[in-house]
């Protein structure tokens, strides 16, 4: 949902001002009944102006928005007639010279340079030519030559260049408008002899003006007779000077959209009449001075995007005037005012976006004339408050991303257009009366804990629907057809995830449905024919995955963007795709057949998941370049063969390849290595053979590195470069041949696990695109568990190989590794006392090596280490103490003969000399895993995920014992709320 009903309530506001302008200006100028013949030379002046224009409708489009007239006034001005009498124009009643000019709107279209016969006009007092197309004319400096002139409007009307100097000859001017044209500049000497030489000027409106040459203290020269002043999107910059707020007859000032511009309030003995003070998007900082309860005139205050912190003050409900209160986009935090509810005027009252949390204020009879609310995106709390429900001029109701409880209760008045309450804690019904609002429009109640039924035929009263998401509530719908949705003609956006649908409700109504999620339904078979002809054109978004769908035959949507299929039934081959996809997964089904090159048409697609279905063949050579944009290409678990392309283009852009479980081989194709954002890169469980590809240490941003379960060989060796695999987290050779040493001079290199990085506060998820992210899947003990890849996670594993020689000291380096396998090698020698330095460590499996002598007592420092393995070595002595320790069972130290104490059931004792070990550990029985759970598995993906709903740990069985230390203490966090948010905004814009 967007913000336009506000936008435009703010702008009628700013036009309604101008508009006031404009009214003084034409009472002025029809002042005149009984008029001479007008002067001969001026009629023909007006004649020659108006021949310099062709007339055209569009540049004066806005006005209507305005509310002002617009058509061409200067059609009807006939040469030989009185020019006293033509539209627009108006004479002095003795002398009969043209004296005032008004032809706003007038859709003159032509340039208006300084031979114009405007300026044969010297008697203009008056002269409005806004909103016409003066096709970017400098503003000529003959303008200077008006010197009676009291009333001069320019705006939007598209002028350029500089304001010339001559200005400011303009001595009379009372009021000066240039505002919105093709951003004009006004130079510092201009501006001050403006302001030095129009000493009566009232009001002056420079919007979008470029001042960025003009200090702002210069301002303090402006004649103490000023009213207004808009100075919006100005780009003034540096400190707006303080006393300017104290000027005794301001009435409006709009300093809005100035960035750079730091603006201080007064803290003390601040009165003034000021009536509209916009400050949107300029650097205020700081508190929110208490004195700004003094400005008691004030109908519409305007303080958005300030970076105001603190209490938002209480002296704000003293300003009874007030209409119209922005605080939105700031950080203040505490309560919102009870105060605030003395506001008996407001009309628009916005403070989303910061961090106020505490209930709404509750005064039964407060804000009685509120249209428009929008207290989104804080941390308020508590239930809604009950003049929700009464207020008989609501229409936009805005509260979602809170901690709001309790139920929804019934509507009092049917005014309301836009009920947004999604991501609450809100529960129970949705109540009768929303279903009675005929004129709503958008009604968001998505991820609350709302239950019930829903009978998706009361629908059928709100033909204004829009946009309805009610998403991630334990709702779903009666389950009979669903044939009410057919009648809603308006009906853009439809979210209905985990419904419990039985079918595709019947919108064959809406036409221009652009979004559609019916995800996580019991849809069975084909999508009906009839779905093919709504949204032809405007579809942009289908989410239907996880459902039961059987066939696809077709992708009827011209213009569709994201298409999710993910975990259905669908067989066959892959359809053709339109080519403005960006987001195709249809991963989790049973297609078949081969993937054509005709998928290298689809040039703007950014995500490709065709994992896990039986798809086959080899994959087209194009694949490596067919776009730019390209940043995820999921294949994982098909039946693909063939090597892999080796055309990987320079400035290919993909972040994450996933190859794994086909049947690749050859050798990785060098050409990766021109993909230079890879950070995950998945070539598991194929038939790639070759050595070690220490090519791709030079890869800046490889964070995840998978080989396993390949044929790939022999002595990993050096790096070539000083700074290898400078982001790698997640490296994962196991099962393959590779032999003789350990990389000790890799591990040493290992940036990214040397040091700690990143608070369990700043967790963040990789997240290769919108929703689609990756994660890691354990198994533990037979336990599957699915993590998403935070960035703090690490592990090695390089399990399942042939390395032999003993376990290098530096490992002790890579002190953030939270996972480390080197079981099953012929690794020989002693556990390095170092290790007890890997402190964040939670796995460790040794087993199946050869390893001899004690367990380091500096194991004990492992505070977090759950799983441990060390099982089948030649160990001996006693086993350590106490901490995590205590916690290990027999089966972490089976197959070492000579280890004693807890928990193994020989005791040590100092006289019984320990017998050395005789039984060696064939260590050959790579994957046949008859110790149950001994092998940590890893394995990672990357994929779409089903919204907010699906939790971020997935248990394929129950919740395995250490899971609460493992996951729940560490690696487990929430999304962040800033996440959540903009999350739920990305959904929005769809
Ligand atoms: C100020 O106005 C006077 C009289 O209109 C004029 O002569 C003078 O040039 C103006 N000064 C500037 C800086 O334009
Ligand atoms: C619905 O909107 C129409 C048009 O704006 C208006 O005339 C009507 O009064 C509204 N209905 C309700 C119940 O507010």
């Amino acid at each position: 949902m967007g913000y336009l009903p506000r936008v435009c309530q703010f702008l009628c506001l700013v036009l309604s001002f101008l508009k006031f302008q404009a009214t003084l200006f034409s009472s002025l100028s029809s002042s005149s009944t009984t008029t001479p013949m007008c002067s001969r030379q001026d009629g023909v002046a007006l004649i020659q102006f108006k021949n310099a224009f062709s007339i055209n409708k569009p540049v004066s489009e806005k006005c209507k928005s305005l509310g002002t007239k617009s058509y061409p006034k200067t059609n009807l001005w006939k040469e030989g007639t009185d020019c006293c009498l033509w539209d627009g124009v108006t004479c002095d009643h003795i002398t009969g010279q043209v004296i005032g000019l008004d032809l706003r709107c007038s859709w003159l279209y032509g340039t208006l340079d300084s031979n114009s016969s405007l300026f044969l006009l010297p008697h203009l007092q008056k002269l409005n030519l806004a909103h016409n197309h003066f096709k970017k004319s400098i503003i000529s400096s003959k303008f200077g030559l008006f010197t009676r002139l009291s009333y001069l409007n320019l705006s939007m009307s598209n002028f350029s260049g500089q304001v010339p100097p001559e200005i400011s000859r303009l001595s009379k001017l009372v009021s000066l408008d240039l505002s919105l044209n093709d951003s004009p500049a006004l130079n510092e000497n201009t501006f001050s002899g403006l302001l030095r030489n129009l000493t009566e000027v009232r009001e002056l409106f420079l919007v979008g003006v470029d001042m960025s040459s003009i200090r702002p203290i210069s301002l303090m020269n402006m004649s103490s007779s000023l009213t207004s002043l808009s100075l919006s999107g100005s780009d003034l910059r540096g400190d707006f000077p303080m006393s300017f707020f104290r000027l005794p007859n301001l009435r409006l000032l709009d300093l809005k959209g100035n960035k750079n511009l730091i603006v201080h309030l007064p803290e003390s003995n601040w009165s003034s009449p000021l009536q509209y003070l916009n400050l949107l998007g300029t650097s205020s900082a700081g508190k929110l001075p208490n004195s700004i309860g003094n400005l008691g005139s004030l109908k519409h205050l305007q303080l958005g995007l300030c970076n105001f912190s603190g209490p938002i003050p209480s002296s704000l409900g003293n300003l009874s005037q007030l209409t119209y209160l922005e605080l939105s986009r700031n950080h203040f935090s505490g309560q919102i005012p009870p105060s605030l509810t003395n506001l008996k005027q407001l009309r628009s009252l916005y403070i989303f976006d910061n961090q106020l949390d505490g209930s709404i204020p509750v005064q039964a009879s407060a804000f009685p004339n509120l249209i428009d609310l929008d207290l989104s995106n804080n941390l308020l709390n508590g239930a809604l408050p009950a003049w929700l429900y009464t207020i008989p001029s609501l229409r936009f109701i805005t509260i979602h991303n809170n901690q709001l409880t309790g139920h929804i209760n019934e509507f009092q008045y049917k005014s309301l257009t836009w009920i947004s309450l999604g991501n609450n804690k809100l529960q129970g019904q949705i109540p009768k009366s929303i279903f009675e609002l005929v004129n709503l429009t958008d009604l968001d109640l998505s991820s609350n804990n709302l239950s019930g039924i829903v009978e998706l035929d009361a629908l059928l009263k709100l033909q204004n629907l829009e946009w309805l998401d009610l998403s991630y509530n334990s709702l779903s719908s009666i389950n009979s057809n669903i044939s009410a949705t057919h009648t809603l003609p308006n009906l853009r956006i439809l979210y209905l995830p985990s419904f419990n649908i039985g079918e595709f409700p019947i919108l064959s109504g809406s036409t221009n449905l652009e979004a559609l999620d019916l995800s996580n339904n019991r849809i069975y078979g084909q999508i009906p024919k009839w779905m093919w002809d709504i949204g032809r054109d405007s579809l942009l978004y289908l989410n239907l995955s996880y459902n039961f769908l059987t066939d696809l035959e077709q992708i009827p949507w011209k213009n569709i963007q994201t298409l999710d299929l993910n975990f259905n039934l669908i067989h066959g081959n892959l359809p053709t795709f339109p080519t403005n996809l960006i987001f195709l997964s249809i991963s989790n089904n049973s297609l078949t057949g081969e993937v054509s090159s005709h998928i290298c048409n689809l040039s703007s697609l950014k995500v490709v998941d065709l994992s896990h279905n039986e798809l086959s063949g080899k994959i087209p050579q194009c694949i490596g370049n067919f776009s730019k944009s390209l940043l995820v290409l999921n294949l994982e678990r098909n039946n693909f063969h063939g090597k892999i392309p080796t055309t990987f283009a320079k400035r290919c852009g993909l972040k994450n390849i996933n190859l794994n479980g086909n049947q690749f081989e050859g050798p990785l194709p060098q050409s990766l290595t021109n993909c230079r954002d890879i950070e995950v890169l998945d070539f598991g469980d194929n038939k790639i053979d070759g050595t070690f590809p220490n090519w791709l240490e030079t890869l800046p941003v490889l964070q995840v590195l998978i080989l396993r379960s390949n044929n790939l060989h022999g002595f990993i060796g050096n790096p070539n470069t000083s700074h290898p695999f400078p982001k790698l987290r997640i490296l994962d050779l196991s099962n393959n041949e590779f032999g003789s040493t350990l990389p000790a001079k890799f591990i040493k290199t290992f940036e990214a696990l040397k040091y700690l990085n990143g608070s369990p506060g700043s967790i963040q998820y990789m997240q290769e695109a919108k929703r689609y992210e990756c994660f890691v899947s354990l198994t533990v003990k037979a336990e599957e568990i699915e993590i998403k890849i935070s960035t703090i996670f690490t592990s090695i594993d390089l399990s399942l190989n042939k390395f032999d020689g003993e376990i290098p000291e530096v490992i002790g380096e890579l002190i953030s590794l939270r996972g480390l396998n080197l079981s099953h090698n012929n690794l020989g020698g002693h556990i390095p006392p170092s290790m007890g330095s890997l402190i964040n460590l939670e796995w460790l499996d040794l087993s199946s090596n050869k390893l001899t002598g004690e367990i380091p007592q500096e194991l004990e420092n492992l505070t977090f280490l759950s799983i441990l393995n060390l099982s089948h070595n030649q160990l001996e002595g006693p086993i350590p103490l106490g901490k995590q320790f205590n916690t290990f069972e027999n089966e972490s130290y089976e197959g070492n003969l000579g280890l004693c104490g807890f928990p193994m059931s020989k005791p040590c004792s100092n006289e019984e000399t320990q017998p050395p070990s005789s039984m060696t550990f064939q260590g050959d029985s790579k994957l046949t895993n008859t110790f149950g759970w001994k092998v940590v598995l890893i394995g990672y993906g990357c994929g779409m995920t089903l919204g907010l709903a699906m939790g971020y740990v997935v248990f394929k069985t129950g919740k395995p014992r250490w899971f609460v230390m493992l996951v729940e203490g560490r690696l487990h966090q929430r999304a962040t709320r800033s996440q959540k948010r903009a999350r739920t905004r990305n959904a929005r814009r769809v």
